[in-house]
């Protein structure tokens, strides 16, 4: 491939790994089907009202989530680069390969404090398996707490980047590929046993009732905002992820389908998350707005509660490990790519060391919940909960405008570049040019508290 804004003539995708097109598919999918949908989806639908906000979380990633994803994928594939060198590449304007600095900074703080939450799901899962988790009169709130707030946290975030620079080093198609491959099946089967098991829990009606019969006097204006910014979250989109998959992505590839599934994907598993994590909150009775501690602090009391509960318990926290391994591996991927490009450094060391100050960043966050740091709460929110905050709603939406913006006016050939003509080509630059920015806009404004609704 050769296109007329190349630089250095370095752009040859044959000396790039790329994954195949399935291959692709899968680890978009891994990428995108995460903490997000497992955890943070549940918890979210339940506190605004069920099946009404499932359908408005639809509308967005519809009218906002898939346009940008095709955009991330096209400046990716087009740029054969991490995601700041592909935007200089594409527009040859040093502005744009600064601004795309953001991108991987963005994704590198997601990764710090996104493993620390990945390694919550490990301890609990072998927690679950072997039983220690469950005993008569546990107080899972209390004990998810003296959990969280001692040092065992830093050793499972130790572990979870250990695996991620583990599959990364090991390449585009004998690591990252390979391990979706292997892990995304596994995963839906896990995923439709446990649906099984909720679905025919005594009183398991009240809960799909609660998820799937819209009561739409539940919603507002902020509501809508909160299913946008999780349609982003979700899509894995504002930090680079999917530019940087898609600079592996050969080019026969049609992005225009692989958006759909990609987002199809993503609705559905939130969709049977939805339906393993209702019928059970309803069943034991627990409270389905209970807000983040809805995994790991309610459903434990749940698992505790039914036959072979340390089974179907493990099994949950399995599911939500692989769920965020796979998005873990490819946010690294993020900056890793870009030590890779940058610095030329192999991708073994590129690994290796990104790997290694992502978890010494990661360490403050971790030991902020609750643990030595936890007391320090400069501004009224701690370390953690700070880094959640500026990375979730100021750096991702901020990354997603520009996305919009660069691939609505900047660069004049996304079109073509995304193989889009015609009817499909102008309602994507229309949601690109006007809709998407105007709601992302919306979102950082709300969420920064100049507006409020
Ligand atoms: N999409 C992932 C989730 O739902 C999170 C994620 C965000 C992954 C950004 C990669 C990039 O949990």
């Amino acid at each position: 491939m050769n296109h007329p804004t190349s630089r250095n003539g370095a752009d040859q995708p044959s000396k790039k790994e790329l994954f195949t097109s399935s291959g692709f598919i899968l680890a978009a999918i891994g990428s995108s089907v995460g903490l997000g949908n497992m955890w943070k989806f549940p918890y979210i639908t339940g506190q605004h009202g069920g099946a009404a906000f499932f359908l408005l979380f639809i509308v967005c990633l519809l009218i906002t989530g898939l346009p940008v994803l095709l955009a991330e994928m096209t400046i990716g594939r087009s740029g054969r680069r991490n995601a700041a060198g592909s935007l200089y590449q594409l527009t040859g304007n040093r502005f744009w390969g600064v601004v795309g600095l953001l991108f991987i900074l963005t994704a590198f703080l997601i990764m710090s404090y996104y493993a620390v939450v990945a390694g919550w799901t490990l301890h609990y899962t072998v927690e679950s398996f072997t039983g220690l988790l469950f005993s008569e009169g546990t107080d899972y709130k209390e004990k998810f707490i003296s959990f969280a707030s001692g040092y065992l946290p830093v050793f499972w975030q130790a572990l979870t980047m250990l695996v991620t620079g583990w599959v990364i080093a090991r390449g585009v198609s004998g690591g990252i590929e390979k391990f979706n491959k292997i892990l995304i099946p596994s995963f839906f089967i896990i995923l439709v046993v446990l649906m099984w098991r909720s679905l025919t829990l005594p009183g398991a009606g009240q809960g799909v009732e609660f998820f799937l019969r819209p009561d739409f006097s539940k919603l507002d204006a902020e509501s809508a905002l909160i299913a946008l910014g999780h349609a982003f979250f979700s899509l894995s989109l504002g930090m680079g992820c999917m530019m940087t998959y898609g600079s592996y992505v050969n080019q026969k590839q049609s992005l225009g389908s692989a958006t759909w599934a990609i987002g199809f994907g993503d609705m559905l598993y939130a969709f049977i998350a939805g339906l393993v994590i209702f019928p059970t909150v309803f069943s034991f009775g627990l409270e389905p707005g209970e807000g983040v501690g809805l995994a790991f602090m309610a459903l434990p009391a749940a698992f505790s509660q039914m036959p072979l509960g340390f089974l179907f318990g493990g099994l949950f926290f399995l599911l939500l490990s692989i769920a965020a391994l796979t998005s873990a591996v490819s946010i690294l991927e993020v900056p890793v790519a870009y030590a890779m490009e940058r610095w030329k450094w192999s991708r073994k060391k590129a690994a290796v060391i990104v790997s290694s100050v992502c978890f010494a960043v990661g360490v403050p966050p971790a030991l902020s919940v609750g643990g030595v740091l936890g007391s320090w709460q400069p501004g009224g929110k701690t370390i953690f909960d700070w880094v959640d905050f500026s990375t979730a709603y100021i750096l991702m939406p901020f990354c997603g405008l520009i996305v919009t913006l660069f691939a609505g006016y900047a660069w004049k050939r996304a079109g073509e570049a995304a193989g889009l003509t015609g009817f499909w080509y102008r309602v994507w630059m229309f949601l690109l040019r006007v809709v998407a920015p105007a709601m992302i806009v919306l979102v950082f404004l709300y969420f920064m508290g100049v507006i409020s609704v």
